[in-house]
């Protein structure tokens, strides 16, 4: 459904992304200085590659809009609310450690500030396709001048290193060694590369959940196919009362032939944060291989790969982590890199380097392509760990508290029962809505989606979940988002759909 959805945003993306650009690329390429990448550390518009600073970019090295206008420390007492305080107690310490540039005052009050989205409508689809701050996107256009200035240079002697510490600064985030991390343009690939390279037999099964996301659905559809072997459906309830229910579902779905489950971390049509590490564990208790579809976990909710323990672990970069788009990441466990191949088989196959393992020859080259957006993924996890004081631990709970008042506003005015429990609430969360009355528009979009656009000045999805007539209203809470938007959509909704 939701590949739906987006199809039909993919216009007003364009235009976006087009304004974007042309007001990014004004000023010439003379502009860096281009030493080469290991001599570039007095170079402070030198896009990320001063190695002395950590992973990240030099350019947000305190430049820039991260700057605490009065260099205070996010440490104090103000900094952090009470309720900001105990939310971050469930977050993992390490988060914190990302934050390695000043921090603003205060998040910018105007959207102008840092994010570029023009305001044209209340924008309550984060989840759908992400947002790039500005800092972000200029980062971007700096590696673009860059890599356009000397192509061969930078693609033959800069790459190697510039994504290593990209990738270093990712893992660090995610709680994973960077040996066992790789970029890939979206989640969609990552899946498509673990399914693929999946050695299944005649008979064996790969189990599902009934709200996977459809092309990855499919791509477990097409790897069963290809072997003979069949896609087994778990259903995850909604609405719920607890995590255990999810559980009981997929261990309930098991059999003698399951041999990989494909499990969300955060569902896609209701925004449910599963609980992961517990259904890892019992799935490998019973000899089950997993990979977690964690395409919307990054910055919505604590990731750390290590402790959850799949096999495979799958994630976008450019939803909740705010980078360009076009980077997504793929873990494997060490014990199954041999196996794995990229969808895309380029020069790594047949390469050997002593400094480099085959799992990083074979997907670090998948052919000429602008490597800037996995670039600028240190800028991106740099700009949103200075949007708040505390960083990102305190972004993921207030965005999470913002959804969760959203739900309760949204719900009540509609006279239905939150859906679901809070503790599987993150920065998404879906509302069951009375069913359609109408047929779906071309691409299977509600007529009430579209009205909510053009007529009421609301980008949010309505998705036909578990199937038309039945449907749910899914709200996204980033922090360019303020609760009075969520209180329009409620009186909007009420009126349309109350009697
Ligand atoms: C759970 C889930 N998996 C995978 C994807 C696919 O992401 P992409 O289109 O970036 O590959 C999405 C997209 O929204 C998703 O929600």
């Amino acid at each position: 459904m939701l590949v739906v959805t987006s199809i039909a945003a993919l216009p007003d993306l364009f235009d976006f992304f087009a304004s974007v650009s042309h007001r990014r690329f004004e000023s010439a390429i003379s502009d860096i200085p281009f030493p080469p990448a290991q001599d570039t550390k007095d170079d402070d518009r030198q896009p990320g590659s001063d190695k002395q600073a950590g992973p990240y970019p030099a350019s947000l090295q305190g430049g820039d809009i991260l700057v605490a206008e009065n260099g205070r420390q996010p440490d104090s007492e103000e900094d952090h609310p009470e309720k900001e305080r105990n939310d971050v107690k469930t977050v993992r310490p390490g988060l914190a450690l990302v934050g390695r540039v000043g921090t603003l005052e205060k998040m910018p009050g105007t959207l102008d500030e840092f994010w570029t989205l023009d305001g044209s409508t209340d924008f309550l689809d984060h989840g759908s396709f992400g947002a790039t701050p500005k800092p972000v996107q200029e980062e971007q256009a700096r590696w673009r001048r860059r890599l356009e200035a000397q192509p061969v240079r930078f693609f033959q002697r800069e790459l190697e290193t510039t994504l290593d510490n990209a990738r270093a600064a990712l893992a660090e985030f995610l709680g994973a060694p960077s040996d066992d991390l790789v970029f890939v343009p979206n989640a969609t690939s990552g899946v498509n590369a673990a399914l693929r390279s999946y050695d299944l037999d005649p008979g064996d099964q790969i189990l599902i959940t009934d709200q996977a996301y459809n092309a990855c659905a499919n791509a477990a559809r097409y790897a069963a196919s290809r072997a003979g072997a069949e896609v087994v459906v778990a259903s995850v309830p909604f609405p719920l009362q607890s995590g255990a229910e999810v559980v009981d579902s997929i261990m309930d779905s098991v059999g003698e032939r399951t041999r990989l489950a494909i499990v969300e971390h955060v569902t896609s049509p209701t925004g449910l944060i599963l609980p992961i590490a517990d259904v890892v564990a019992r799935l490998l208790d019973r000899g089950v291989e997993v990979l977690v579809d964690g395409a919307h976990a990054p910055g919505m909710v604590d990731v750390d790969i290590s402790e959850i323990g799949a096999t495979f672990y799958v994630g976008n970069c450019h939803k909740w982590l705010c980078a360009p788009k076009g980077v997504g990441f793929l873990y494997v466990a060490p014990d199954h890199q041999s196996s794995v191949v990229p969808t895309v088989v380029s020069h790594g196959y047949n390469t050997e380097h002593e400094k480099r393992s085959r799992f990083h020859l074979l997907f670090d080259w998948p052919g000429t392509q602008d490597p800037t957006a996995l670039l600028s993924v240190p800028a991106a996890l740099s700009a949103m760990d200075g949007l708040r004081p505390g960083g990102w631990p305190v972004l993921m709970a207030s965005n999470r508290r913002l959804a969760l008042r959203a739900q309760e506003i949204i719900c009540e005015c509609l006279d239905v029962e939150p859906p679901a429990p809070e503790d599987m609430v993150g920065a998404m969360a879906a509302i069951p809505l009375p069913d359609a009355d109408e047929q779906p528009l071309v691409y299977g979009r509600d007529p009430l989606q579209d009205r909510l656009f053009f007529e009421d000045r609301f980008e949010v999805p309505l998705l036909h979940w578990p199937e038309w007539p039945s449907r749910l209203i899914r709200i996204s809470a980033q922090s360019y988002n303020t609760l009075d938007q969520y209180e329009r959509l409620a009186d909007v909704l009420r009126r349309r759909l109350t009697p």
